[in-house]
């Protein structure tokens, strides 16, 4: 009798997993296929990126990150230890961490705030060029205050801090679907920020839009972790969709860094990531469409 049903549904089961596989297929590829507007400036970017450095290193610039403790901070902390790009590179966080100073060199400085009452250390925040900021928790992990205090108040005050110091260039680490009318509270939480951080004119601010970041994170978030499970064969078979691999979140933050633009407020989403990293092909199948 059991068995008879089970007959009788599987084919229906079959059917509706089929639809969803096709409906997802679909969205995916949408985002896949969803033509860069100014790709050859991005590719120019990453591009110049590369042949820039040796100009940018002359130059003695300083920077700062934000969030170094975390997994893009510590990438981004490993890339510039190999670049050598700044003069010096403060780190400033809640804790002070152990660096592999068989990787990260004299320029590295870390300074230890206490969040809640950050006036106190205005002076941390002085004479910084470029400043990384990859601050951030989750709701699930701090609560919605708690979510809200970090990845709201104390992003925008660092900020404020940096700016009257002397920063120039900011680069903020938001989120793909930033928007401050969501009614999400994380995508609404990073879209008011942006919406702040412009209005605060920097001389150039530079807001990163990924998805979801592929990364072996140290810390055990079961949720993320199941994302990333699932999201493994999505990122094969259509890599800039919806997830970026957080190496490449990193050096288009360095590309960025050391690339010229005459704007004063840029924002990237995911698929300008991967390209920016310069580790995307879409920047070499143009190459070859154009010498074609
Ligand atoms: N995960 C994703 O898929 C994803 C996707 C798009 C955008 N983003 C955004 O990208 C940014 C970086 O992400 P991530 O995954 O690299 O971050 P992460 O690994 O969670 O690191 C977050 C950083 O923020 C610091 N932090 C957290 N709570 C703090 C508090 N209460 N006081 C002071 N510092 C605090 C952490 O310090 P401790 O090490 O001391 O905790 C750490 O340095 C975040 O803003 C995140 O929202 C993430």
């Amino acid at each position: 009798m059991l068995w008879f049903k089970c007959d009788e549904i599987i084919p229906g089961v079959a059917i509706a997993v089929g639809f969803i596989a096709i409906c997802l297929g679909g969205f995916f590829l949408s985002y896949e296929y969803d033509p860069i507007v100014n790709v050859e400036i991005l590719c120019s970017m990453a591009e110049e990126g590369e042949n820039q450095r040796d100009i940018f290193r002359q130059a003695g610039k300083t920077a700062v990150i934000l969030g170094h403790t975390g997994e893009t901070g510590r990438v981004l902390v490993k890339l510039l230890a190999q670049e050598k790009l700044f003069k010096k590179v403060t780190l400033i966080g809640r804790r002070e961490i152990p660096l592999d100073k068989e990787v990260v060199g004299p320029e590295f400085e870390q300074k230890v705030v206490d969040f809640e009452k950050l006036d106190d250390y205005e002076e941390d925040f002085k004479g910084h060029d470029v400043g990384f900021w990859c601050l951030g928790t989750t709701k699930a992990k701090s609560g919605e205050e708690g979510f809200k205090r970090v990845d709201y108040d104390y992003v925008l005050k660092t900020a404020e801090l940096a700016k009257s110091g002397g920063m120039k260039h900011l680069q903020f680490m938001s989120t793909h679907s930033a928007d401050h009318t969501s009614s999400l509270l994380y995508t609404r939480t990073k879209g008011q920020v942006e919406e702040a951080l412009k209005v605060m004119h920097f001389e150039r601010l530079s807001i990163l839009r990924p998805a979801v970041l592929m990364v072996d994170r140290q810390e055990s978030r079961k949720m993320e972790a199941f994302a990333r499970f699932v999201l493994t064969p999505v990122s094969k078979l259509f890599p800039t969709a919806i997830t970026v691999p957080i190496e490449y979140v990193a050096t288009a933050m360095i590309n960025i860094a050391v690339s010229t633009t005459d704007k004063n407020c840029e924002t990237f989403e995911n698929k300008e990531i991967h390209v920016l990293s310069g580790k995307s092909p879409i920047c070499q199948k143009k190459e070859k469409t154009k010498t074609k």
